[in-house]
Formats: structure tokens, C-alpha cells, sequence
């Protein structure tokens, strides 16, 4: 296991381009079980979950093959139903095989995939769904098993208690694009990577009205082909550098992004007193050295186009530095705080209430050894280790490593001191007991 070490306080200045985004990715390729077509895909990023989900296609009966460092083809001629547990445990994002499965093959069963970290991730909006459109749901010894013989296209409403589900969307397009009949998708989930399944979908020879707002209508078809499609620019990733800009107080451009789909970031930060400048022909953002303090915001995670949960950490650690009170409140995941007690160990000043964090900033952040819980926490705390005074060590960072590619390398690039070491060199009285 890796560990990082980070040495605060150095200025950050230049350009940096995040790659397609992880969320995007995943389901694009559980799509391509919809045709045994070649599809290939562009502008994927090289993460662990990626080859998590390579490597379920590949047990599924596809050929599955890395044609360079970002471009995949997959081949899915003839492919089986079921998606065992030693694989689904090891990524949650599998649950979104379900949808082209019960599509291409009118029956699938796959391994719920366990608990999460970041809170209950329950699976009932999917299951709904299907059953809607026709299919018959067990859930047996751990797996849910769907026979969807009957499969046909209906009206489905997808809205839950935490707004809409995107997976929960994602599989329900690529279960109605092979359904006989219209199916009609309200309260559907309208995030850009929904928005980037569908155009491949689309590319596929699927009928999809709506993209990119809450109503869906899909026609089906009797089949799809293989195609080629470039996988979107990574909000989160974008987001994540424009904050470290931010939070070094340097000038820093990010390319690949989409300004259209950080609206809300770049609302909260406007709001903040950030100067930068959106480029949107170019694909890019920059952010400036700010000449004032930041000023302390309020934000509620929701879902798109509103803030995103997958930013809420990051956020939560440059308002760590900025002097006033912020209040931070999760909609989507309300546990969703493991960031929280790690930041503490650095000198942040957060207490919680209930789903909301209250944050008193604009004290200094001190390095502190720290440990890594999930994704965007483990990017949090990347933050603060690079606005911290002092050595911030890292531990259990393969949790970064599942949604970005090269983080340190493309910090250090930016004039960061983030080094990737072996568990071994940390410092004894670090090396975590059992
Ligand atoms: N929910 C239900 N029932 C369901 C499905 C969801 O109650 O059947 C609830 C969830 O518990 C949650 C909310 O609805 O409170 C939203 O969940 P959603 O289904 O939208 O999340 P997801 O599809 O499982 C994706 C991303 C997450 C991201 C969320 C929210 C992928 C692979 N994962 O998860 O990404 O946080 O949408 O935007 O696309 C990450 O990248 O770090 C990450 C966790």
C-alpha cells in the first residue's frame, strides 16, 4: 500500500488537464453488453475502477482490450448473466450492469454489492424501476436476480427520498433501449455523465428523447451496433484542481472542462470571492492569486445542476482556510463527513450538525499523519495537506487511486511537493496497528 507525502505551503502556477471522467466511464462500458458490436472508447481514464469494471466485463465473456494509455474496445458477442460477489464487492459502480444485462439478455444476476463508507447506498430505485418494466426481482443469498422475460417499456418515476439516482437512471436507459415499447423516465437523473451515457447510447442506434433533462422517452430497438465515443471531461476531477488552486492562493488554468457542467462550483466560488475566468471554447477554467481573503459560503449538496456531493470534501477544506463561518449541508449522502475528523487533526475548526457542517475558518492548517476513508475524501485532505504548514503524510490512498489518475504527478507538475511512497517509509510511530 502507498502512502503520500505532502510538504506544505509550496505555490502551485501553470496548466493542468483532467482526463474523462470515472462516472461517465463506468456505465459507458457496462453499455457496451448492449451489442455485440466493437465499441471503442476514447478518453477513458486510467483508475483502478476502471479495470475493476475490465475485468467483470471480461469474466461476463467480453473481449475487453487497452488499445492505448486512454482508449478501450470492448466486444461483447456472447456474454452470460451473472456477476459474482469477489468481483461486484470490490466496486459498488457494478450495480449498473444490471440495466444492460436485463436488456441484451432478458435476465441477470448480479451480487449486491455490500456496504459503503460514505453511507446507505440502497438499490430500491432500481429494483422499482425494473419491475415496472416487466421484471420479475428476487433477491436470493446476497444477489438480486432479475428474469426479465416480460420485459416492456412503461412509465417509470424515479425520484427518491435524496432526489434522483444516476445509476439508478443509467440502468434504466440501457434496460428500456432493448425493451419493446416506450418507456417514459420522470424524476430522471439529468448529471453530465447520464447526459454522456445516452449520447453514446444514441451513437448505438438507440431512440432517446429528453437527454439531459428529467423526462426521458425511449423507443426501443430490436438491437444496437458498436460505435465510438469519447467519454467526457471530469467535472469532479476539474473541480478538485481548480479548488488546489484555490487553496495555494496561485494562478492555475485546468483544461479538458466543461464550464457549462460547474455551474454550481463556480457559483459557490464567485460567491467566495475567487476571481477566475471560464474559457469555455477552449475548454478551459483559471483560476487567480487571489488579492483579498475568501469569504465564507453556504452550500447544499443536491443533485445536478445543483452543488455536487462529489465536491462537498474538497469545498469543506478551502473553507477550512477561509476566515468567517461556512455551513456545508449534505442532501445526498448525509454521513457522508469522514473528511471531518481528519481535518480536525490538521487545526480545521468544524462541528457538525446533524447532516451540516459548521466551519470556522480561516485559521492555519497544520500537517498531520491522516487517513484516507474514500474518494473525495482522500482528495480533501490532499487540499489541506498542500495549504497545511509542514509534512502531511496519507495513509490508505488507493482510495484516490480509484478516481485520479496521477494526482500527484499532475500537482507536482503544477509546483507541488507530493511524493508517493511505500507504506515502509513511514515514519514508525505512524505504522498503523493489525
Ligand atoms: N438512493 C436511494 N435508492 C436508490 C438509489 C439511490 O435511496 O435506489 C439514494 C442514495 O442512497 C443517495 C441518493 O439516492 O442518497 C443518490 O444516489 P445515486 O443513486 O444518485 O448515486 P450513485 O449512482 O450510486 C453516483 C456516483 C457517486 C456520486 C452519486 C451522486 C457513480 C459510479 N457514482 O452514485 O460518485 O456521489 O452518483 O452524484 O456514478 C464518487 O465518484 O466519489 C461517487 C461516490
Amino acid at each position: 500500500m502507498d502512502v503520500f507525502k505532502i510538504e506544505g505551503g509550496c505555490p502551485l502556477s501553470g496548466t493542468v488537464e483532467a482526463g474523462g471522467a470515472k462516472n461517465a466511464a463506468l456505465p459507458i462500458f457496462a453499455a457496451t453488453l448492449l451489442t455485440g458490436g466493437v465499441c471503442r472508447i476514447n478518453g477513458v481514464p486510467d483508475l483502478t475502477d476502471i479495470r475493476f469494471m475490465a475485468k467483470i466485463l471480461r469474466y461476463l465473456g467480453a473481449r475487453v482490450e487497452q488499445c492505448g494509455p486512454h482508449t478501450w474496445e470492448v466486444e461483447a458477442k456472447d456474454v452470460h448473466h451473472q456477476a459474482p460477489y469477489e468481483l461486484v464487492r470490490q466496486m459498488r459502480a457494478s450495480i449498473c450492469l444490471l440495466g444492460p444485462l436485463v436488456g441484451r439478455l432478458r435476465k441477470a444476476e448480479v451480487s449486491l454489492p455490500g456496504g459503503c463508507v460514505i453511507g446507505p447506498r440502497p438499490i430500491d430505485l432500481h429494483l422499482k424501476g425494473l419491475a415496472r418494466l416487466g421484471c420479475k426481482i428476487d433477491i436470493r443469498k446476497g444477489y438480486v436476480e432479475v428474469d426479465g422475460s416480460g420485459l416492456c417499456g412503461d412509465y417509470l418515476y424515479l425520484g427518491g427520498r435524496h432526489g434522483s439516482t444516476v445509476t439508478g437512471t443509467a440502468n434504466m436507459i440501457m434496460a428500456a433501449v432493448l425493451a419493446p415499447g416506450t418507456t417514459r423516465i420522470e424524476s430522471a437523473a439529468c448529471e453530465p455523465e447520464v447526459v454522456d451515457l445516452c449520447q453514446m447510447l444514441v451513437k448505438m442506434g438507440a431512440k432517446i428523447e429528453g437527454v439531459g433533462s428529467h423526462y426521458l422517452k425511449i423507443e426501443g430497438v430490436q438491437e444496437l451496433h458498436g460505435c465510438e465515443h469519447t467519454v467526457v471531461p471530469d467535472r469532479i476531477e476539474a473541480g478538485t484542481l481548480l479548488i488546489a488552486g484555490a487553496m495555494t492562493q496561485s494562478e492555475v488554468t485546468v483544461q479538458n472542462v466543461i464550464p457549462g457542467h460547474m455551474r454550481a462550483l463556480l457559483d459557490a466560488l464567485e460567491g467566495a470571492g475567487l476571481p477566475f475566468e471560464c474559457q469555455p471554447d477552449q475548454r478551459q477554467i483559471t483560476v487567480f492569486k487571489q488579492d483579498a481573503p475568501l469569504k465564507p459560503v453556504e452550500i447544499i449538496t443536491l443533485p445536478h445542476p445543483g452543488f455536487p456531493t462529489d465536491l462537498q470534501a474538497q469545498m469543506l477544506a478551502l473553507m477550512a482556510i477561509t476566515p468567517g463561518l461556512s455551513f456545508i449541508t449534505e442532501r445526498v449522502y448525509p454521513n457522508r463527513f469522514m473528511h471531518v475528523p481528519e481535518l480536525l487533526r490538521m487545526g480545521a475548526q468544524v462541528s457538525m450538525e446533524g447532516a451540516s457542517a459548521v466551519i470556522n475558518g480561516g485559521g492555519r492548517l497544520y500537517g498531520a499523519p491522516v487517513m484516507a476513508s474514500d474518494l473525495r475524501a482522500s482528495a480533501a485532505l490532499v487540499l489541506a495537506g498542500l495549504a497545511a504548514e509542514g509534512t502531511t503524510w496519507i495513509q490508505r490512498i488507493y482510495h484516490l487511486d480509484r478516481g485520479y489518475e496521477q494526482l500527484e504527478i499532475k500537482l507536482n507538475r503544477l509546483g507541488a511537493s507530493v511524493e508517493r511512497l511505500s507504506q515502509d517509509a513511514l515514519p514508525s510511530d505512524l505504522i498503523e496497528e493489525g
